[in-house]
């Protein structure tokens, strides 16, 4: 049963998009961590405007997902939970945070359309990583959606990438594969700068 996004959001105490970044920061050191924690954000936020729904909060929540990570990779998803409570974060930002890892680091389930989203992209966003790398260009500016899926097609290629769980993912969405790629690679579009991944105009 899927909750309408808002209903649960009433209670919300308000982090801002720098108190999140202040926090990541503190506890990631590693920048192609950071760097996908950006993509994330990018993205959640893309798909938040998609569909109407509160593009701060969706991109806070991506920015912060794997916050505990890199110093608990043991505890990830769990470690999180403790961490956000301690700097005030409210119970449906820790839910959706835990819920990235369901069935892999933790039985906590995504339920809500912002928490299916973060769940399908998290590893999509790092397959699309890859095959911008394998471009001469290394941007992302005119990847096309084909492009990714003929390296989604290779098993060899990221292979750490779970394609199985996306593809469940985007049904709970109810959205295609195609869609959910082309609409994942418009928002890391939107950060390429930042994501190094603007072929010459990039940062990096
Ligand atoms: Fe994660
Ligand atoms: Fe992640």
């Amino acid at each position: 049963m899927e909750m309408p996004d808002d209903k649960r959001g009433m209670m919300d105490v308000k982090i801002t998009r720098d108190e999140a970044l202040d926090l990541l920061i503190m506890y990631n050191k590693n920048d192609s961590l950071i760097k996908h924690a950006y993509a994330v954000e990018a993205v959640m936020r893309h798909f938040a405007e998609l569909f109407g729904e509160d593009a701060e909060k969706w991109g806070i929540i991506g920015l912060i997902h794997d916050i505990d990570y890199e110093m608990y990779p043991e505890e990830h998803c769990k470690k999180a939970r403790t961490i956000l409570e301690e700097h005030g974060y409210p119970e449906d930002y820790i839910h959706a945070v835990q819920s990235h890892g369901y069935n892999i680091c933790t039985d906590v389930e995504p339920l809500l359309k912002m928490e299916k989203v973060l769940y399908t992209i998290d590893e999509l966003t790092g397959l699309i990583t890859a095959t911008v790398y394998m471009r001469p260009s290394r941007s992302i500016l005119d990847l096309e959606t084909k492009s990714v899926k003929k390296k989604w097609k290779q098993k060899s290629f990221a292979a750490g990438v779970n394609r199985q769980l996306i593809e469940e993912g985007a049904a709970s969405l109810g959205m295609k594969i195609d869609e959910v790629i082309e609409e994942t690679i418009k928002g890391m579009q939107k950060a390429a700068e930042q994501l190094g991944l603007a072929g010459e105009l990039s940062l990096i």
